[in-house]
Protein backbone atom coordinates (compact mmCIF):
# COMPACT_ATOMS: atom_id res chain seq x y z
CA UNK A 1 0.00 0.00 0.00
CA UNK A 2 1.00 3.49 -0.71
CA UNK A 3 1.45 6.26 1.50
CA UNK A 4 -0.38 8.89 -0.24
CA UNK A 5 0.46 12.20 1.82
CA UNK A 6 4.17 10.84 1.19
CA UNK A 7 3.14 10.36 -3.04
CA UNK A 8 1.46 13.62 -2.96
CA UNK A 9 4.44 15.25 -0.98
CA UNK A 10 6.52 14.48 -3.59
CA UNK A 11 4.42 15.49 -6.77
CA UNK A 12 3.73 18.85 -5.14
CA UNK A 13 7.58 19.36 -4.06
CA UNK A 14 8.50 18.66 -7.84
CA UNK A 15 5.85 21.51 -8.48
CA UNK A 16 7.38 23.94 -6.04
CA UNK A 17 10.79 23.50 -7.00
CA UNK A 18 9.59 24.37 -10.69
CA UNK A 19 7.77 27.57 -9.60
CA UNK A 20 10.65 28.54 -7.28
CA UNK A 21 12.49 28.49 -10.62
CA UNK A 22 10.00 30.24 -12.28
CA UNK A 23 10.01 33.32 -9.89
CA UNK A 24 13.82 33.30 -10.67
CA UNK A 25 13.04 34.43 -13.79
CA UNK A 26 9.73 36.55 -13.11
CA UNK A 27 11.15 39.99 -13.45
CA UNK A 28 8.64 43.03 -13.62
CA UNK A 29 8.31 46.74 -12.44
CA UNK A 30 6.88 48.66 -10.92
CA UNK A 31 7.27 46.70 -7.50
CA UNK A 32 3.78 46.34 -7.06
CA UNK A 33 2.86 44.61 -10.15
CA UNK A 34 5.99 41.38 -9.19
CA UNK A 35 4.77 41.79 -5.29
CA UNK A 36 0.74 41.01 -6.53
CA UNK A 37 1.53 38.36 -8.78
CA UNK A 38 3.53 36.21 -6.06
CA UNK A 39 1.64 37.07 -3.25
CA UNK A 40 -0.91 35.07 -4.69
CA UNK A 41 1.15 32.28 -5.99
CA UNK A 42 3.41 31.91 -2.91
CA UNK A 43 0.11 31.69 -0.88
CA UNK A 44 0.73 28.20 -1.31
CA UNK A 45 -2.97 26.21 -2.05
CA UNK A 46 -2.95 22.24 -2.29
CA UNK A 47 -1.80 22.60 -6.43
CA UNK A 48 -3.81 19.40 -6.87
CA UNK A 49 -3.48 20.31 -10.70
CA UNK A 50 0.28 19.75 -11.27
CA UNK A 51 -0.06 16.90 -8.96
CA UNK A 52 -2.65 15.10 -11.02
CA UNK A 53 -0.26 16.25 -14.31
CA UNK A 54 2.28 14.33 -12.77
CA UNK A 55 0.92 11.57 -11.53
CA UNK A 56 -0.59 11.10 -14.93
CA UNK A 57 2.51 11.54 -16.59
CA UNK A 58 4.14 8.85 -13.73
CA UNK A 59 1.17 6.14 -15.22
CA UNK A 60 1.16 6.24 -18.56
CA UNK A 61 4.80 7.39 -19.13
CA UNK A 62 5.23 11.44 -19.46
CA UNK A 63 8.63 12.22 -17.81
CA UNK A 64 8.11 14.98 -15.15
CA UNK A 65 10.24 17.37 -17.57
CA UNK A 66 8.23 16.92 -19.57
CA UNK A 67 5.74 18.45 -17.68
CA UNK A 68 6.80 21.11 -15.57
CA UNK A 69 6.56 23.95 -17.43
CA UNK A 70 2.81 22.81 -18.79
CA UNK A 71 1.72 22.40 -14.57
CA UNK A 72 3.52 26.06 -14.04
CA UNK A 73 1.35 27.87 -16.93
CA UNK A 74 -2.01 25.74 -15.40
CA UNK A 75 -1.66 26.96 -11.78
CA UNK A 76 -0.46 30.72 -13.00
CA UNK A 77 -4.15 29.88 -14.69
CA UNK A 78 -5.86 28.35 -11.77
CA UNK A 79 -4.01 31.14 -9.52
CA UNK A 80 -5.61 34.08 -12.03
CA UNK A 81 -9.39 32.52 -11.69
CA UNK A 82 -8.85 32.76 -7.71
CA UNK A 83 -7.57 36.48 -8.26
CA UNK A 84 -10.39 37.60 -10.06
CA UNK A 85 -12.89 35.09 -8.68
CA UNK A 86 -12.51 36.89 -5.25
CA UNK A 87 -13.20 40.55 -6.66
CA UNK A 88 -16.05 42.46 -5.48
CA UNK A 89 -17.52 41.81 -8.43
CA UNK A 90 -17.62 38.48 -8.58
CA UNK A 91 -17.78 36.52 -5.49
CA UNK A 92 -16.63 39.17 -3.40
CA UNK A 93 -14.84 37.17 -0.87
CA UNK A 94 -12.07 38.79 1.59
CA UNK A 95 -10.01 35.81 2.34
CA UNK A 96 -8.19 33.22 -0.26
CA UNK A 97 -5.25 30.00 1.16
CA UNK A 98 -5.59 31.52 4.80
CA UNK A 99 -4.94 35.09 3.59
CA UNK A 100 -6.44 38.39 2.44
CA UNK A 101 -7.47 37.99 -1.02
CA UNK A 102 -5.26 39.99 -3.25
CA UNK A 103 -7.39 42.96 -3.82
CA UNK A 104 -7.84 43.15 -0.24
CA UNK A 105 -4.04 43.26 -0.17
CA UNK A 106 -3.12 45.57 -3.32
CA UNK A 107 -6.40 47.19 -4.03
CA UNK A 108 -8.94 46.02 -6.80
CA UNK A 109 -6.92 47.74 -9.84
CA UNK A 110 -3.52 45.91 -8.90
CA UNK A 111 -5.83 42.28 -8.45
CA UNK A 112 -7.36 42.65 -11.89
CA UNK A 113 -3.45 43.44 -13.71
CA UNK A 114 -2.10 40.41 -11.15
CA UNK A 115 -4.40 38.22 -12.58
CA UNK A 116 -4.24 39.61 -16.24
CA UNK A 117 -0.58 39.30 -15.48
CA UNK A 118 -0.59 35.72 -14.71
CA UNK A 119 -2.84 34.55 -17.47
CA UNK A 120 -0.08 36.47 -19.87
CA UNK A 121 2.45 35.08 -18.34
CA UNK A 122 1.08 31.37 -18.72
CA UNK A 123 0.62 32.00 -22.72
CA UNK A 124 4.20 32.96 -22.53
CA UNK A 125 5.69 30.19 -21.13
CA UNK A 126 3.26 27.65 -23.00
CA UNK A 127 4.57 29.18 -26.32
CA UNK A 128 8.01 28.77 -25.29
CA UNK A 129 7.15 25.00 -25.00
CA UNK A 130 5.76 24.87 -28.72
CA UNK A 131 9.47 25.05 -30.40
CA UNK A 132 9.99 21.51 -28.80
CA UNK A 133 7.05 20.10 -31.32
CA UNK A 134 3.64 19.71 -32.63
CA UNK A 135 2.15 17.29 -29.78
CA UNK A 136 3.44 20.15 -27.30
CA UNK A 137 1.79 22.84 -29.74
CA UNK A 138 -1.67 20.90 -29.46
CA UNK A 139 -0.96 20.37 -25.52
CA UNK A 140 -0.58 24.06 -25.08
CA UNK A 141 -3.93 24.77 -27.32
CA UNK A 142 -5.34 21.80 -25.20
CA UNK A 143 -4.84 24.26 -22.13
CA UNK A 144 -5.85 27.35 -23.29
CA UNK A 145 -9.25 26.34 -24.67
CA UNK A 146 -9.84 24.61 -21.18
CA UNK A 147 -9.17 28.45 -19.68
CA UNK A 148 -11.29 30.26 -22.53
CA UNK A 149 -14.60 30.87 -23.35
CA UNK A 150 -15.52 27.19 -24.12
CA UNK A 151 -13.73 26.43 -20.74
CA UNK A 152 -13.24 27.94 -17.46
CA UNK A 153 -14.74 31.68 -18.79
CA UNK A 154 -17.53 30.29 -19.89
CA UNK A 155 -18.61 28.48 -16.77
CA UNK A 156 -17.64 31.19 -14.62
CA UNK A 157 -20.06 33.68 -16.69
CA UNK A 158 -22.99 31.16 -16.24
CA UNK A 159 -22.29 31.37 -12.55
CA UNK A 160 -22.58 35.32 -12.23
CA UNK A 161 -25.51 34.73 -14.82
CA UNK A 162 -27.27 32.20 -12.62
CA UNK A 163 -26.34 33.79 -9.41
CA UNK A 164 -30.02 34.05 -7.26
CA UNK A 165 -31.74 32.07 -9.63
CA UNK A 166 -34.71 30.66 -7.87
CA UNK A 167 -35.51 27.17 -10.69
CA UNK A 168 -33.19 24.25 -10.39
CA UNK A 169 -31.89 22.97 -13.69
CA UNK A 170 -29.67 20.13 -13.67
CA UNK A 171 -28.49 21.29 -16.91
CA UNK A 172 -27.24 24.37 -15.90
CA UNK A 173 -25.55 23.07 -13.02
CA UNK A 174 -23.43 20.81 -14.93
CA UNK A 175 -22.54 23.63 -17.06
CA UNK A 176 -21.20 25.68 -14.69
CA UNK A 177 -19.61 22.78 -12.66
CA UNK A 178 -17.85 21.14 -16.25
CA UNK A 179 -16.49 24.73 -17.51
CA UNK A 180 -15.05 26.74 -14.02
CA UNK A 181 -14.18 23.62 -12.68
CA UNK A 182 -13.52 20.48 -14.11
CA UNK A 183 -11.77 21.59 -17.32
CA UNK A 184 -8.76 22.84 -15.73
CA UNK A 185 -9.01 19.54 -13.77
CA UNK A 186 -9.31 18.26 -17.38
CA UNK A 187 -6.53 20.12 -18.64
CA UNK A 188 -4.52 18.65 -16.00
CA UNK A 189 -5.56 14.46 -16.72
CA UNK A 190 -5.52 15.32 -20.60
CA UNK A 191 -1.89 17.36 -20.91
CA UNK A 192 0.58 14.17 -20.41
CA UNK A 193 -1.97 11.96 -22.95
CA UNK A 194 -1.72 14.63 -25.50
CA UNK A 195 2.36 14.73 -25.14
CA UNK A 196 1.84 10.61 -25.48
CA UNK A 197 0.99 10.68 -28.64
CA UNK A 198 -2.84 10.59 -27.28
CA UNK A 199 -2.24 7.77 -25.19
CA UNK A 200 -5.57 7.22 -22.90
CA UNK A 201 -7.08 10.37 -24.31
CA UNK A 202 -10.73 9.86 -23.88
CA UNK A 203 -10.77 7.77 -20.87
CA UNK A 204 -8.51 10.56 -19.22
CA UNK A 205 -10.79 13.50 -20.43
CA UNK A 206 -13.71 11.53 -18.70
CA UNK A 207 -11.45 10.96 -15.35
CA UNK A 208 -10.62 14.71 -15.99
CA UNK A 209 -14.39 15.48 -16.00
CA UNK A 210 -15.78 13.41 -13.38
CA UNK A 211 -13.24 14.05 -10.99
CA UNK A 212 -13.64 18.36 -11.82
CA UNK A 213 -17.70 17.76 -11.03
CA UNK A 214 -16.69 16.08 -8.03
CA UNK A 215 -14.25 18.93 -6.55
CA UNK A 216 -16.75 21.50 -7.30
CA UNK A 217 -19.85 19.52 -5.17
CA UNK A 218 -17.10 18.92 -2.70
CA UNK A 219 -16.28 22.88 -2.53
CA UNK A 220 -20.06 23.41 -2.64
CA UNK A 221 -20.72 21.22 0.10
CA UNK A 222 -17.46 22.59 2.21
CA UNK A 223 -18.89 26.00 1.88
CA UNK A 224 -21.98 24.66 4.41
CA UNK A 225 -19.76 22.06 6.33
CA UNK A 226 -16.62 23.72 6.52
CA UNK A 227 -14.47 25.72 8.23
CA UNK A 228 -12.84 28.72 7.82
CA UNK A 229 -9.85 27.50 9.72
CA UNK A 230 -8.83 24.44 7.62
CA UNK A 231 -10.69 26.03 4.19
CA UNK A 232 -8.70 29.50 4.25
CA UNK A 233 -11.44 31.26 2.82
CA UNK A 234 -14.84 32.58 4.00
CA UNK A 235 -17.42 29.70 4.41
CA UNK A 236 -21.32 30.14 3.73
CA UNK A 237 -20.89 32.27 1.09
CA UNK A 238 -22.74 30.95 -1.67
CA UNK A 239 -26.17 30.75 0.46
CA UNK A 240 -26.20 34.52 1.12
CA UNK A 241 -24.68 35.29 -2.23
CA UNK A 242 -27.02 33.03 -4.05
CA UNK A 243 -24.76 30.75 -6.03
CA UNK A 244 -26.38 28.22 -8.53
CA UNK A 245 -24.89 25.34 -6.53
CA UNK A 246 -25.36 21.38 -6.24
CA UNK A 247 -26.60 21.97 -2.32
CA UNK A 248 -28.95 25.00 -3.47
CA UNK A 249 -30.59 22.35 -6.25
CA UNK A 250 -30.59 19.02 -4.49
CA UNK A 251 -29.44 20.01 -1.26
CA UNK A 252 -27.23 18.55 1.19
CA UNK A 253 -27.51 14.75 1.66
CA UNK A 254 -28.61 14.56 -2.13
CA UNK A 255 -25.48 16.02 -3.27
CA UNK A 256 -23.30 13.51 -0.77
CA UNK A 257 -24.74 10.76 -2.74
CA UNK A 258 -23.92 12.69 -5.84
CA UNK A 259 -20.30 12.92 -5.10
CA UNK A 260 -19.98 9.50 -4.13
CA UNK A 261 -21.72 8.12 -7.10
CA UNK A 262 -18.47 10.52 -8.98
CA UNK A 263 -15.93 8.86 -6.52
CA UNK A 264 -17.37 5.18 -8.05
CA UNK A 265 -16.94 6.45 -11.85
CA UNK A 266 -13.67 7.64 -11.23
CA UNK A 267 -12.69 4.28 -9.42
CA UNK A 268 -13.96 2.00 -12.36
CA UNK A 269 -12.65 4.43 -14.75
CA UNK A 270 -8.95 3.91 -13.16
CA UNK A 271 -9.71 0.03 -13.16
CA UNK A 272 -9.10 0.08 -16.85
CA UNK A 273 -6.01 1.36 -17.30
CA UNK A 274 -2.81 -0.83 -17.05
CA UNK A 275 0.04 0.35 -14.57
CA UNK A 276 -0.40 1.44 -10.85
CA UNK A 277 -3.07 3.68 -10.28
CA UNK A 278 -3.40 3.33 -6.69
CA UNK A 279 -2.04 6.93 -6.28
CA UNK A 280 -4.89 8.19 -8.61
CA UNK A 281 -7.78 5.90 -6.83
CA UNK A 282 -6.74 7.37 -2.95
CA UNK A 283 -6.51 10.43 -5.08
CA UNK A 284 -10.23 10.63 -5.92
CA UNK A 285 -11.27 9.40 -2.37
CA UNK A 286 -9.00 12.39 -0.97
CA UNK A 287 -11.28 14.98 -3.32
CA UNK A 288 -13.92 13.54 -1.41
CA UNK A 289 -13.17 13.64 1.64
CA UNK A 290 -10.80 16.61 1.90
CA UNK A 291 -11.50 19.34 4.33
CA UNK A 292 -9.02 22.32 2.51
C1 LIG B 1 -10.59 26.49 -5.61
O1 LIG B 1 -9.65 25.60 -6.10
C2 LIG B 1 -11.50 26.89 -6.71
C3 LIG B 1 -12.33 25.80 -7.20
C4 LIG B 1 -12.27 25.37 -8.40
C5 LIG B 1 -13.30 25.19 -6.31
P1 LIG B 1 -8.67 24.82 -5.11
O2 LIG B 1 -9.46 24.22 -4.01
O3 LIG B 1 -7.82 23.90 -5.92
O4 LIG B 1 -7.79 26.01 -4.53
P2 LIG B 1 -6.30 26.00 -3.96
O5 LIG B 1 -5.41 26.16 -5.15
O6 LIG B 1 -6.07 24.72 -3.23
O7 LIG B 1 -6.26 27.21 -3.07
C1 LIG C 1 -14.48 28.95 -8.46
O1 LIG C 1 -15.59 28.41 -7.90
C2 LIG C 1 -14.09 28.40 -9.73
C3 LIG C 1 -13.07 29.24 -10.38
C4 LIG C 1 -12.94 29.20 -11.65
C5 LIG C 1 -12.20 30.13 -9.63
P1 LIG C 1 -15.88 29.00 -6.46
O2 LIG C 1 -16.19 30.44 -6.54
O3 LIG C 1 -16.84 28.12 -5.76
O4 LIG C 1 -14.44 28.82 -5.76
P2 LIG C 1 -14.10 29.31 -4.30
O5 LIG C 1 -15.08 28.65 -3.37
O6 LIG C 1 -14.20 30.80 -4.30
O7 LIG C 1 -12.70 28.80 -4.09
MG1 LIG D 1 -16.97 31.75 -7.97
MG1 LIG E 1 -15.52 32.00 -5.22
MG1 LIG F 1 -16.73 27.65 -3.67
Amino acid sequence: MIDFNAEYAKYKEIFELSLEEFYGKLDCKPQILSDSLKYSLKLGGKRIRPVIMFAVGELIGAEHDKLVNYAVALELIHTYSLIHDDLPAMDNDDFRRGKPSNHKVFGEGNAILAGDGLLNTAYSVLFGECFNGSEYVSAAKYICDCAGINGMIAGQSADLLHEKDADSDEEVLNFIYENKTAKLIMAAAVTPSILCGGKYYSELKTFGSDLGHLFQITDDILDVEGSFESLGKSIGKDGSEGKYTSVHIYGLDASKLKADVLVDKCVRLLEGFDGDTEFLRELVYFVRQRIH
